[in-house]
């Protein structure tokens, strides 16, 4: 029970295969109170379904995370509600598909700030919003997702972008926070079969392609990433602010694919 007494926001589950939808049921797992948003009308039902599936009355809150009033709305719900809040999860991500192919150096100003809005800006807006709530806790945890910045991977472009700028906005953050006691962290999974992966062109190549070069020799499971998330998120992780945790198999660290015979 790592998380006993703890409450904690997720914000990013769209269905059962979100990696936001793994990190909440890890945090379930190991006892803390969860609140979920979905980000409009058209995933609500899906999204109270899943949380129906593992617990009753868990809150449920629309959030556009664009939408300075939305992000306020649920803060100020989750106030009212629980007074404070230990640990939030930033699961989100967004690009327009034409500025996810080939060629970044088309992409139009709208469809850059379009991506660094909802995919990077927005980690700062839900931060901004729980830091009340921190703070009546006596601190706080965050984590947010991201992906391999330290590669160029063909069709991931404007998405490239973001995280680079998501990974570098985290450790200001984690600067930001430090002295009220909050952390923040980002947790870079390895490819994973998502709503979200699938806006990306070519993500099954992307996909075979990182389990054939990982020193594991496969690709991680959501499952795999809640823990790590939950980790990031639980007191076990109390000196940890600021860091970029590669949960991917290891694929990070090669430089080609192991050969069959290693
Ligand atoms: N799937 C992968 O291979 C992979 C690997 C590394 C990192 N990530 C990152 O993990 C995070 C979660 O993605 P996922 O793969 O679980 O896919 P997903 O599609 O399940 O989750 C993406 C979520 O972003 C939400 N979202 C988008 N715009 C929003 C907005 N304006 N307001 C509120 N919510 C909004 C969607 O509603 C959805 O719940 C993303 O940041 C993604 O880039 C994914």
């Amino acid at each position: 029970m790592l998380m006993k007494s703890k409450k904690v926001l997720v914000v990013g589950v769209a269905n059962e295969s979100s990696i936001a939808w793994a990190i909440a049921q890890a945090l379930l797992r190991e006892g803390a109170q969860v609140a979920l948003t979905y980000q409009n009308e058209r995933l609500k039902g899906r999204v109270e379904a899943l949380a129906n599936s593992v617990t009753p009355n868990l809150p449920i809150h629309e959030m556009d995370a664009t939408n300075s009033d939305s992000v306020a709305a649920v803060f100020a719900k989750l106030g009212e509600n629980w007074g404070s809040l230990d640990g939030l999860v930033h699961s989100i991500a967004f690009a327009e598909k034409n500025d996810l192919t080939p060629g970044l150096v088309k992409t139009p100003l709208a469809g850059w700030n379009t991506s660094l809005h909802v995919s990077a800006y927005t980690l700062l807006e839900l931060i901004r919003g729980a830091m009340p709530l921190f703070e009546k806790a006596g601190g706080g945890s965050v984590i947010t997702l991201s992906y391999d910045t330290t590669k160029v991977y063909p069709n991931y472009n404007m998405m490239g972008i973001a995280k680079t700028t998501l990974e570098a906005a985290m450790r200001y953050a984690a600067f930001d926070g430090g002295r009220r006691n909050v952390r923040v962290n980002a947790v870079s999974a390895g490819p994973i079969k998502t709503l979200a992966a699938r806006g990306i062109s070519g993500f099954s190549k992307m996909y075979e392609e990182a389990a054939r070069k990982s020193p594991l020799g496969r690709n991680v499971t959501t499952e795999e990433v809640g823990n790590a998330g939950m980790f990031l998120l639980s007191p076990l992780s109390s000196g940890i602010t600021g860091q970029v945790l590669y949960v991917d198999a290891g694929q990070v660290i090669m430089g080609a694919p192991a050969s069959e015979d290693a």
